[in-house]
């Protein structure tokens, strides 16, 4: 009887050791489309525990400040409406509506009460029915509140370009406290396979592997990304749900309801709790991290048709004198009192280019089909000002894929997003105000990493491919 009574007992043990669906697996784990990602308003004291998973059920993360973990938060399950698969696997329907819809779901813990420059150690779980899937354990520190040091990774563009996946693996590498991602995650937002692996789901051979959490989620050869860091994420003309907007006169023009930004606010809820996808609805935050204070607002346009001047640019959100995205900035940078002030934007109001000669207004359309912009730029003559009486240190953007940067009246513009591929054309013209960039360096990927420490802002441009990757091509001091 004891015999019998021990071998059930290791039984029993051996039963528990063995692994839950799933656990620890990698890509294209049961129950879930993403890992854990970290999203935070709050970041020296309170993290939002983010993933995705494939059926309706429950979600917990057990967390502590050691890997034996201890508190358990359970997560708030919501449904991502509008992703849709393909609807056959050799490809999409160019109407979204003729795809079939994706069950996706997002299971949200908040961690609170958390102190401040602190590692927290951290486990996710969903349960679907008597089904359970575990990640890792996987940790992140939580934000100084004073002038103690940090580092940033500047990103942004990523949209399933070929070589996106080595140079974010290089930037997971350095093990950054916060990312700042600059817009245009993927392609077409509605498309779920761009976002991450689903089965059956068309991509192209090409894009395999490539989707944007795939890349952002990357943990091989000492890689800590997403599931390490939070990221502060501003949208590009990219994350509008539906592309053909762009494209699409009667669209662009008859259908408003057409111009969301829903899927894109719905995978980042917790930045915009809101959740207002219309044009001029509340697309910006703000938040600080130790002493810098980042506002990430969201300033986009693209030519739709004809090429630009037929009808003109259209932007989505105003950035115009006393529209209400503008109002919220001048305030926010206002009343901060934090040593160092950054801004996020995907439009990049600096960088060489034809579609820097076209002002970013409201198009005004002539008897004879001309296009004038009789309101100038507002990026220029409204954010600009903004930016030089508040003294804000670093704007970065995003949109031209390149690596370029910019000095005006002690603020640096920085777009650092050859991360997959690059669009500088060798003629481009310089920005029509006669400024010249300080540097830029397109002949190889890059990414740039910014450190606060008692120097100040350091930022430092890293060769993500070429004869000297891995090497630091350009340094400068954003503030002392
Ligand atoms: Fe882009
Ligand atoms: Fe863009």
């Amino acid at each position: 009887m004891k015999r019998t009574v021990s071998f059930i007992l290791t039984l029993m043990v051996l039963l528990a050791m063995i692994p839950t669906v799933g656990l620890a697996s990698e890509a294209g784990e049961e129950l879930t489309y993403t890992k854990p990602y970290l999203l935070t308003l709050n970041p020296s004291n309170e993290m939002n525990v983010v993933w995705i998973s494939k059926e309706s059920g429950e979600g917990f993360v057990e967390f502590g400040l050691t890997e034996d973990l201890g508190t358990t938060v359970a997560a708030t399950q919501y449904e991502i409406e509008g992703l849709r698969t393909s609807i056959t696997p050799e490809g999409y329907d160019p109407d979204p509506a003729k795809n079939p819809e994706l069950n996706v779901f997002q299971q949200i813990a908040t961690l609170q009460n958390l102190k401040p420059n602190t590692i927290y150690y951290y486990q996710a779980t969903t349960k679907v029915g008597d089904k359970i899937e575990k990640s890792k354990v996987y940790n992140f520190k939580t934000a100084p509140v004073n002038g103690e040091d940090f580092t940033f990774a500047l990103l942004s563009d990523l949209q399933l370009k070929a070589e996106s996946p080595a140079t974010v693996k290089q930037i997971g590498q350095h093990k950054p406290d916060f990312i700042i991602y600059g817009g245009d995650l993927q392609n077409t937002p509605w498309k779920a396979g761009e976002w991450f692996f689903v089965e059956d789901c068309y991509i192209a051979p090409a894009e395999i592997g490539k989707t944007w959490f795939e890349i952002m989620q990357q943990e091989e050869d000492g890689a800590e990304l997403l599931q390490y860091t939070p990221i502060f994420i501003t949208p590009g003309n990219h994350e509008v749900d539906d592309q053909r907007i762009m494209s699409d006169k009667e669209m662009a023009t008859n259908n408003p309801d057409d111009w969301s930004l829903s899927i894109y606010m719905q995978m980042f809820r917790p930045l915009y709790p809101e959740q207002e996808y219309y044009p001029n609805g509340k697309h910006w935050y703000s938040v600080d991290y130790g002493d810098m204070h980042i506002s990430s607002i969201s300033a986009f346009r693209w030519h739709p048709w004809s090429g630009f001047e037929a009808p003109g640019w259209i932007m989505f959100d105003d950035i115009s004198e006393g529209s209400p995205q503008v109002r919220w900035l001048k305030n926010d940078l206002k009343t901060t009192d934090a040593k160092y002030k950054w801004v996020n934007m995907h439009w990049h109001m600096l960088n060489r280019g034809n579609d820097g000669w076209y002002p970013y207004s409201e198009p005004l359309v002539e008897k004879d089909g001309t296009v004038k912009y009789p309101h100038g730029d507002y990026a220029w003559n409204v954010l600009r000002p903004l930016f030089e009486k508040y003294d804000v240190n670093g704007v970065n953007f995003g949109h031209s894929h390149v690596y370029e940067r910019y000095l005006i009246n002690d603020v640096n513009y920085i777009e650092a997003a050859s991360i997959g591929n690059n669009y500088r054309v060798a003629d481009d013209p310089y920005h029509p105000s006669g400024y010249k960039p300080v540097i830029e360096e397109n002949s190889i990927r890059s990414f740039m990493i910014i450190t606060k420490d008692e120097n100040g802002l350091t930022a430092q441009g890293f060769a993500a491919s070429g004869p000297n990757q891995g090497q630091v091509f350009d340094s400068f001091i954003i503030a002392e």
